[in-house]
């Protein structure tokens, strides 16, 4: 395609880290058809906004954004706008976005990015609005090229899609049933990109460790954690998310046992109460939440525990509310992402009929935040004196004069040193804590 030849582009990209690498792979497209991305959205020539739905502030901002992005197209107008990801899944969204902007000219599904290139090719050819969405998933599609962030960490995805239907949650809806890749091409994903010299992946998927249970053997996610491990240049493997009720002893013991895989337990708990787990089919009670979290502190060492909470499900009473603070005061999360109830429709939850008010939503998570940020600040404190492994990720957010990375624990340090660190394992003394992030000195280098 001649006419692209530079040309720029910019991809706004919201939620979770799978629209992050989802937006990589639209990235590589681009950068094969000539495009290479631009600094801000002026420039660009091709706009594409990668969209969540998982509560109704993320849409309502993409919805703010597409407006604003009028005045652009306006003074601009061969300037393409695309817009993609969950929010275009939902009919009624995708529908709304025809009808009010008609300064879009590209609608596509999380079931269609491979298609980018064809839909670019035919939104210039013909001058007229594209809209590809298929409702269901396809076969995994492999080999497309992907444009990632930095050279150190990199997303690696082993499944689509997830089969659980969390009754408040859109994403089964939009991201379709639960596919797996197969071992041989993750690995070869993840050897390819040790070799461009990336020090540590991230395994992806809605549920990680349902991985494997659409294949016809017995082939599960503790073994492919045990396998990615065992690639030689790679330091570090972390996974993200890993559901509760699938949290088996067998991958208890591989994390345990596998000095490369972090020590690091995101355990989504959503409510601490057994009646609203119910009610929310998360496939576990209070107990058995409390029994997998002694497990994991009885058989490993120096870990942490990270976990996602909701306040103001439907029917969730005071009681219920004081079980959620019971379980973060008993399990004392490093930390937790805390979100109030958003009621998403076609989900099973924004039919139940008790409704919590906003008012008493706000005052829950408000209160919950606050007990979570003293455990977090306790647990950042203990840090303080102790000596740990930092992979050098790059230079600080805060002060740039700062270098930063994580320990295996997931904390963020930040500590004065050279740039040449980048992408090496340096012993750090923690001297500071904050409520998320730690402060230390530099000891030695690997
Ligand atoms: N309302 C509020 N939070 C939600 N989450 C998912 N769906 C909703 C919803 N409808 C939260 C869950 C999940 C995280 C990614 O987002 O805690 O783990
Ligand atoms: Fe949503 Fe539950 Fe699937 Fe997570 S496990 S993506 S919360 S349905």
């Amino acid at each position: 395609m001649n006419d692209s030849i530079d040309k720029q582009f910019k991809i706004l990209t919201y939620g979770c880290q799978m629209n992050v690498h989802d937006s990589e792979i639209l990235a590589g497209m681009l950068g094969q058809l000539g495009y290479r991305e631009s600094l801000n959205e002026d420039d660009a020539d091709i706009i594409l906004i990668n969209t969540c739905s998982i509560r109704d502030k993320a849409e309502q901002k993409v919805f703010g954004k597409v407006g604003a992005l009028k005045k652009l197209k306006a003074k601009k107008p061969e300037l393409i706008i695309g817009i993609c990801g969950c929010m275009i899944q939902q009919q009624q969204v995708a529908k709304r976005i025809q009808k009010d902007f008609p300064h879009v000219d590209l609608l596509f599904g999380t079931h269609n990015i491979h298609q980018l290139p064809q839909m670019i090719e035919k939104v210039l050819a013909k001058k007229e609005r594209v809209l590809e969405i298929w409702n269901e998933e396809g076969e995994v599609i492999e080999g497309l090229p992907k444009l990632r962030e930095d050279g150190i960490t990199a997303w690696i995805t082993i499944t689509y899609g997830c089969n659980n239907f969390c009754t408040y949650c859109i994403v089964p809806h939009v991201r379709g049933r639960e596919r797996s890749r197969q071992p041989s091409d993750i690995i070869s994903e993840i050897e390819d990109i040790v070799a461009k010299g990336y020090k540590e992946v991230t395994l992806l998927g809605q549920n990680v460790n349902s991985y494997g249970k659409d294949f016809d053997n017995e082939y599960d996610f503790a073994d492919l954690l045990c396998e990615v491990s065992k690639i030689k240049e790679l330091k570090r493997v972390r996974y993200m998310t890993p559901h509760p009720r699938d949290f088996t002893d067998k991958l208890i013991d591989v994390i345990a046992s596998h000095d490369k895989i972090c020590n690091h337990f995101h355990l989504p708990v959503q409510s601490g109460s057994s009646r609203v787990l119910k009610s929310m089919n998360r496939g576990y009670d209070q107990q058995k939440y409390l029994s997998l979290i002694d497990k994991i502190k009885n058989k490993v060492n120096d870990f942490s525990i990270t976990t996602d909470i909701i306040v103001g499900f439907p029917g969730e009473t005071e009681k219920d509310f004081l079980e959620t603070i019971k379980v973060v005061e008993a399990v004392k999360y490093d930390s937790a992402f805390t979100f109030a109830y958003s009621p998403r429709q076609g989900t099973p939850a924004s039919k139940m009929e008790v409704q919590v008010p906003q008012q008493e939503k706000s005052q829950r998570l408000q209160r919950l935040i606050e007990t979570q940020n003293n455990i977090s600040k306790q647990i950042n404190d203990s840090y303080v004196g102790q000596v740990w492994d930092v992979l050098v990720e790059g230079t600080s957010k805060n002060d740039p004069s700062y270098i930063s990375g994580r320990t295996k624990t997931a904390k963020i340090v930040n500590f004065a040193g050279d740039k040449t660190l980048i992408g090496k394992e340096v012993k750090v003394k923690i001297t500071d804590s904050q409520t998320w992030s730690l402060t230390g000195k530099i000891l030695e280098e690997e």
